[in-house]
């Protein structure tokens, strides 16, 4: 057997914000738990700095964040090296050769995606002669169908699908993990994940959380694409697919890609959209910004399975509790009360099943499936984007089909504006959105 060659990690913008506050963390825990392959890591970034001031700029992060090895970080700057340059192909031309497998990160701002792609192309460093090549696209992969579709032919243009690997980290999060176990090991269970069993999901993810500094990205975005058309559609897809015969990348990406083709575009009407109170006082946000900081869709699904089933998408900032779930409620008892499975995202994550009792009991059964993950959902997409791994990235047809059922709501959300509600509160009203009978789960505790 040849000994490993060592793998190129080449991070284009590792001046950047984003390398400094979720990839360098992520590498240094992979190192610290012994699970990094032998890289050399190439950084690549506008700022005229030596090397020295490049790591002291990651590690004043570092140490600030805390409960850093740094021992394995000490290590890994030994594997560094730094180049300041332009994202152009002139500029990447020290590039130019290159041997060995290399994943190059696209660290930048998404404006520069596409001079980076093509940089890369030109270079023939796409080409998998000498080692394997990756390209990690960060997210916002496009901001409506249109860019997402001339991305993808772009990245085509030189790469292969299977060398893509598009970010969407809530696809490294434990409990998906949980969900996609429970579903496979558990056909007993599947018939709650159908129109059978379940009467509506409802998916949320609030957060307490505002800009933190983000303005200059979140003012362009807002919450329907920082949110909804990525992470929730993929948690969607996660709940809605048929669960493929082989856990393995090709087959779960089919899956996904499936089950959200066979949703119906998103209609104005069952869309609901919120600013917080203050959001225009913050830094960098226009006084009279429409940026919603909150979004809720529902969708409907033509597959049999879902045929009925609305599914509930809910995101927002500043709202009274950080909390993740998915939940799928059951049908109305002739009471017209609702038993319900939730899979808690965060800030813990559980599996709770709640049945209904005599004279109105709920019991509520809570457990955990798995073992604590051993790391944090960036780390696992680290792990698998080095290891080839397809799974937890989503693919050309997830992200486009993603875009086209949000499209017409962002088309429409061009004109009015968005509903104010309070910080810490529960967010805008959701009239228009739940059909007769409807309730999702409060977000302030209790059911
Ligand atoms: C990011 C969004 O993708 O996900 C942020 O850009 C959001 O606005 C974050 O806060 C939420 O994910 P997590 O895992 O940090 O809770």
């Amino acid at each position: 057997m040849r000994g490993e060659a060592p793998i190129h990690l080449v991070v284009l913008g590792i001046t950047g914000d984003l390398s400094r506050r979720l990839l360098f963390p992520s590498l240094v825990a992979l190192h610290q738990a012994g699970r990094l392959p032998p890289l050399r890591l190439l950084g690549v970034g506008a700022e005229p700095w030596s090397l020295e001031a490049v790591q002291e700029h990651l590690e004043a992060f570092l140490r600030h964040r805390g409960g850093v090895d740094l021992s394995a970080w000490r290590e890994l700057k030994g594997w560094m090296a730094y180049r300041q340059a332009e994202i152009s192909t002139k500029g990447l031309g020290f590039l130019r050769g290159l041997e060995g497998p290399a994943l190059f990160y696209l660290a930048l701002p998404p404006t520069l995606f596409p001079r980076a792609v093509r940089a890369l192309g030109a270079l023939g460093l796409g080409r998998e002669r000498r080692g394997w090549r990756r390209v990690v696209v960060e997210k916002p992969f496009g901001t409506d169908l249109a860019s997402a579709q001339a991305l993808n032919l772009l990245l085509h243009r030189y790469f292969r699908e299977e060398q893509v690997l598009r970010m969407d980290h809530f696809l490294g999060k434990g409990a998906v993990q949980n969900l996609l176990h429970l579903r496979r090991e558990n056909p007993a269970l599947e018939g709650l994940f159908s129109r059978q069993g379940t009467a509506y999901v409802e998916i949320t993810y609030a957060e307490t959380l505002g800009l933190e500094g983000r303005a200059r990205y979140y003012e362009g975005t807002g919450a329907l694409r920082d949110m909804l058309q990525n992470h929730l559609m993929q948690l969607l897809a996660l709940v809605a697919m048929d669960p493929p015969a082989r856990l393995e990348g090709s087959s779960l990406r089919a899956a996904r890609a499936e089950a959200l083709r066979a949703l119906l575009p998103a209609h104005p009407q069952g869309a609901v959209r919120g600013q917080y109170q203050g959001y225009r006082d913050e830094a960098g946000v226009a006084p009279g910004s429409r940026t919603e900081t909150f979004a809720a869709l529902r969708l409907a699904s033509q597959a049999p399975r879902w045929l009925g089933v609305p599914f509930y998408l809910r995101s927002g900032k500043r709202l009274v509790q950080g909390l993740g779930h998915i939940t799928l409620f059951s049908h109305p008892s002739p009471e017209g009360r609702r038993g319900r499975l939730t899979f808690r995202l965060t800030p813990s994550v559980a599996l709770e099943l709640s049945l209904l009792g005599p004279r109105g009991r709920e019991e509520t059964l809570s457990f955990r499936l798995g073992p604590e993950p051993e790391f944090g959902a960036y780390e696992e997409l680290l792990l698998a984007a080095l290891e080839g791994d397809l799974r937890p990235f989503p693919s050309e047809v997830e992200v486009e089909e993603a875009w086209r059922v949000v499209d017409p709501v962002l088309r429409a959300w061009r004109r009015g504006t968005p509903q104010v509600y309070p910080q810490g509160s529960e967010g805008p009203s959701l009239d228009g959105l739940l059909l007769p009978g409807h309730r999702l789960l409060p977000l302030g505790g209790g059911t």
